[in-house]
Order: C-alpha cells, then sequence, then structure tokens
C-alpha cells in the first residue's frame, strides 16, 4: 500500500472520531470525513452492496480525488470501510475520478477508474489528460494493475479530447464479455459516449460511439450508465453546462435518461425519448446496481455543481447520497420509487382521510424532519378546481421548505429560500407534472438535511438538500380553493 493510502487512512480514522457528533443524514450516505462527489463502483460483491465515492478527505472542498468506501446490506445502514483509492501512480498522480466495479470469474473485485495527469501546455497552462485505469482487490484493499492505463489516447476515435474521457462504466454480457462506456467530448465540446468491449475487462478494444449528443443537451457528457430494463434499453448521462429547455432541463449541470432499443449485435443504440431523472435542485452523475433480485436500483450525488463550494473549509464534511431509488420504465418514461428496504425504517404512523380544507392548518402528529409521508390530493368538489395547494415542512417562525402545485397549469415547485442558506444560490425549481382534475400524489422524504419529493407513484422526482436547523420539525398545509386531502404517515429512524 502507498505511502499516500495509508496517510489517508490514518487520516479519516482520526477525523472522524473528531467530528461524529456532528448532525448527519440518518440513512443516507454521507462522506465519512471531508468532501464527497458522485457515486463510484456500485456494486454487490460477497454478500453486501459497496458504494465508492469521490472523496477528499482533507477538507470540505473538492480537492484530489480519492475514492471512499462503504458497505450496506440493506442500502441504509452503512458501514465505513478505509478509504479504496489514492491518486499515488504515475496514471493517476492528480487524481483517482470516477468509475465503478464489477465481479471477475475468480471472486476478486475489479475497479475502472478514470486516472488523471496535470500537464504542462507549450503555452504554460494546464490541462489534466485522462486515461482510464484498473484496481483489483478483495472488496477492502485494492491493488492497481500494473498495466495501467488501460484506456488512454491510442483508443480513442479521431476527434475525440483526452482532456475529457472518463467515468468508464463497466458491465458483463451474459456470454462473459466485458463491456464499458465512457464519457468523452469533441475538442469542441460536443459530449459524447464510448463503447469499448475485453475479454479479460484488462485488454480493451474501442467498439463503436454509442451515442453523440450533436450540441442537444449541454456539452461534455459524464457519468454513463447503461442497461436493460422492462424489455428497453437505458442509457443515464450527466450533462455539463446545459441550457434550459422548458421545464424540463435546467441551466448548468443536469441529468439525462434515454430509453430506446439495443441492438446487440451490432451494438446500435437506437434513441427513442428522454427526460430529465431528477427535477430538483440537488442531483447528479447517478450510478446503478443489479440486485441479486433483479431490481435495477440508482443512487446519485445528491448536490449540485454550481452550489458546491460555498461553504466554509472548516465545515467538517461537505455531500451526501441520494436515496437509493428502484427504476422501471412504463410507457416510455423511467420510474423512480424509494428502495422498499425502507419500510423497515418506519414506526410511528398517523393516518388522516378527507381533510377538506382552504386556508393554512397543521395536523396533530404531523412533524419531523425524518419522516415518510404521502400526500394524495383533489378538489373537494370536482366542479371547483383550487388554485394552489403548499405544503411546509422543516418549519418554525424563521424557516420552512415549500413544495406547491398550481392544478391549472400543472407545475409543482420546490422552495428553499427559507431553508438555512444564507447564499444567493438557486432555491426554487418549477416541474411539469402529469395531474388530471386536481389530483396528485407526493410522497416526501425527509432525512435532516433533504428533502426527496416523489410524484405520482415514482413518475417524477425532485430532489433537495436542506440547511436548515435540526429544531424547525413543524408541518403545516395551504389551499388557495378547497383542497381535499388523504395523509400516511411515517417516523423513519
Ligand atoms: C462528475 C465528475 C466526473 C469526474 C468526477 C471528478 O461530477 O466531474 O466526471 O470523474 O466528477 O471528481
Amino acid at each position: 500500500m502507498s505511502q499516500i493510502l495509508r496517510d489517508a487512512r490514518r487520516y479519516e480514522e482520526t477525523k472522524e472520531r473528531q467530528i461524529s457528533e456532528e448532525p448527519r443524514p440518518e440513512f443516507h450516505l454521507s462522506t465519512r470525513v471531508g468532501w464527497m462527489n458522485d457515486p463510484n463502483g456500485f456494486s454487490y460483491y460477497n454478500g453486501e452492496y459497496h458504494l465508492f465515492y469521490q472523496y477528499h478527505p482533507y477538507n470540505s472542498h473538492w480537492g484530489p480525488m480519492h475514492w471512499g468506501h462503504a458497505v450496506s446490506t440493506d442500502l441504509l445502514h452503512w458501514r465505513y470501510l478505509p478509504a479504496a483509492l489514492a491518486p499515488d501512480t504515475t496514471c493517476d498522480r492528480d487524481g483517482c475520478f470516477s468509475g465503478s466495479a464489477v465481479t471477475l470469474d475468480d471472486g476478486r473485485h475489479l475497479l475502472m477508474y478514470t486516472g488523471v495527469v496535470r500537464e504542462t501546455q507549450p503555452d504554460g497552462s494546464q490541462k489534466d489528460v485522462q486515461t482510464q485505469c484498473i484496481a483489483i482487490g478483495d472488496g477492502r484493499d485494492y491493488e492497481k494493475y500494473t498495466g495501467n492505463p488501460v484506456l488512454g489516447e491510442k483508443d480513442l476515435p479521431e476527434g475525440s479530447s483526452r482532456y475529457d474521457f472518463r467515468d468508464p462504466k463497466i458491465w458483463r454480457d451474459e456470454d462473459g464479455t466485458f463491456w464499458c462506456a465512457a464519457g468523452n467530448c469533441t475538442p469542441q465540446k460536443d459530449g459524447r459516449i464510448l463503447l469499448y468491449k475485453s475479454t479479460d475487462a484488462l485488454h480493451w478494444k474501442f467498439e463503436k460511439i454509442l451515442i453523440q449528443n450533436g450540441g442537444r443537451y449541454g456539452k461534455m457528457w459524464e457519468c454513463p450508465d447503461f442497461f436493460e430494463l422492462d424489455g428497453r434499453q437505458v442509457l443515464l448521462v450527466s450533462p455539463q453546462d446545459m441550457l434550459p429547455q422548458g421545464l424540463e432541463y435546467h441551466n448548468g449541470n443536469g441529468t439525462a435518461c434515454f430509453i430506446g432499443d439495443y441492438e446487440k449485435t451490432t451494438a446500435t443504440f437506437i434513441e427513442d425519448q428522454n427526460q430529465a431523472i431528477d427535477y430538483g435542485i440537488d442531483f447528479y452523475a447517478p450510478q446503478t446496481v443489479l440486485a441479486p433480485d433483479g431490481r435495477r436500483i440508482m443512487i446519485g450525488w445528491m448536490q449540485n455543481w454550481d452550489t458546491c463550494n460555498l461553504h466554509s473549509p472548516d465545515q467538517p464534511w461537505f455531500g451526501q447520497m441520494s436515496l437509493p431509488r428502484e427504476l422501471s420504465v412504463k410507457n416510455g418514461r423511467l420510474i423512480q420509487k424509494p428502495i422498499r428496504e425502507i419500510e423497515n425504517l418506519r414506526s410511528g404512523r398517523i393516518c388522516y382521510k378527507n381533510i377538506a380544507f382552504t386556508d393554512i392548518i397543521r395536523l396533530d402528529g404531523i412533524k419531523g424532519r425524518r419522516i415518510d409521508m404521502e400526500l394524495t390530493l383533489r378538489p373537494k368538489d370536482d366542479r371547483e378546481m383550487y388554485q394552489k395547494f403548499a405544503v411546509r415542512f422543516a418549519q418554525n417562525e424563521i424557516y420552512h421548505t415549500a413544495v406547491s402545485f398550481r392544478p391549472r397549469e400543472s407545475i409543482l415547485k420546490i422552495d428553499r429560500k427559507f431553508s438555512g442558506s444564507r447564499r444567493a444560490i438557486i432555491h426554487q425549481r418549477r416541474s411539469l407534472v402529469n395531474s388530471v382534475g386536481g389530483r396528485i400524489k407526493l410522497r416526501i422524504i425527509l432525512d435532516n438535511f433533504s428533502a426527496e419529493i416523489f410524484v405520482n407513484d415514482g413518475e417524477q422526482v425532485l430532489s433537495a438538500t436542506i440547511y436548515t436547523d435540526l429544531t424547525a420539525d413543524g408541518i403545516s398545509f395551504f389551499a388557495d380553493g378547497s383542497v381535499c386531502m388523504d395523509i400516511v404517515k411515517y417516523e423513519l429512524l
């Protein structure tokens, strides 16, 4: 083991003891110490889920990337393992960027990641060259392959930037062939996904450009994932620098899901429809795992690149993952539901039926910052459409986070303006949702410093982090017009 990795492991162990009292999310994975971004190497290995993550242990801002590591049997209770990778070889001395994991026939766990090396240009400026590397291990300790990098400049098709070539997602076919999809772009920053093939996961051959952006959705495409689901083929990507498109895609670095068909013999992806993966503020770089029971489960980084650098470096930790979500495809749309294991955390069921209101109401027992609450809404009288419904949570005299719905426009909005932020960052996002006659279902999951809103049984999700003091745990409801509501609410512990 290198001194750099040994130092990181020693540091995280010591530092963790000093910050263990800090309030944290209860059932969302947050960084052990320092900084966390993308989920990496999400896999099921030797009876446990493994989740690695982009990790800078030494302070709560992005820096030379390591891989943090945690394991879980239910994807809700996590146990940290020592950092798995550190930037410690000639191929990755400036960072071990995102990647994925697969199990080899001999039972070893293989990680494929992006090695970053900073190169000084003739004009004195610096640029990061990116290649794909391998590390193999036992679920705890990993040894970097001496043949690294396994994919580099010579493996790029013509017109590819070697400065933007990253985030390999590896998978295996039924016949044992390894495949890898990696993010890339042209020197003009037109995003694309490259497909590679291998028989041993060490020697790779360029297969084809799986999909080219063609200037449609942002610039460079990061963090691809590619899998079959419910008879369709799904491609997840995280495009950088997007322009907004209606209420579907927003400015900045976003997420997109392409649903289509895959012609396996020619490795041809025929895209059909696309949509945002998450319609809230904080969600990026998702990665999926195929669970032993056949579920396709996705986790994303619950943050936004444009708002994640404003905190003080003294803050002891920064970064958390989204709730793991079970994916399916229905009528050409990606459906996301909170993993069913969350039902094991439920207690204290409170249920109200047919609550009609025309103003602000509060209901006995409806409060909390770690809750699973489902609201089913309709007009009190079908002949009289209401103007607006809102639920406010994480609420006291100073704070609240609001989710509001305007049935006439079918627009759902999340607003975290009063949620503890002292910065002029994005505080609101709006999304078009499906609603007929003012009917809508909202499942709201709160975990101390986040809110995830699942709309209409997973048709859409809006995720946002909040920074509100934990003593603000009130919940209230508001109607402009007459709303009728059913509620089922649980505490989550
Ligand atoms: C996405 C990303 C990846 C890269 C990693 C670096 O959030 O930019 O493309 O591998 O973060 O930390």
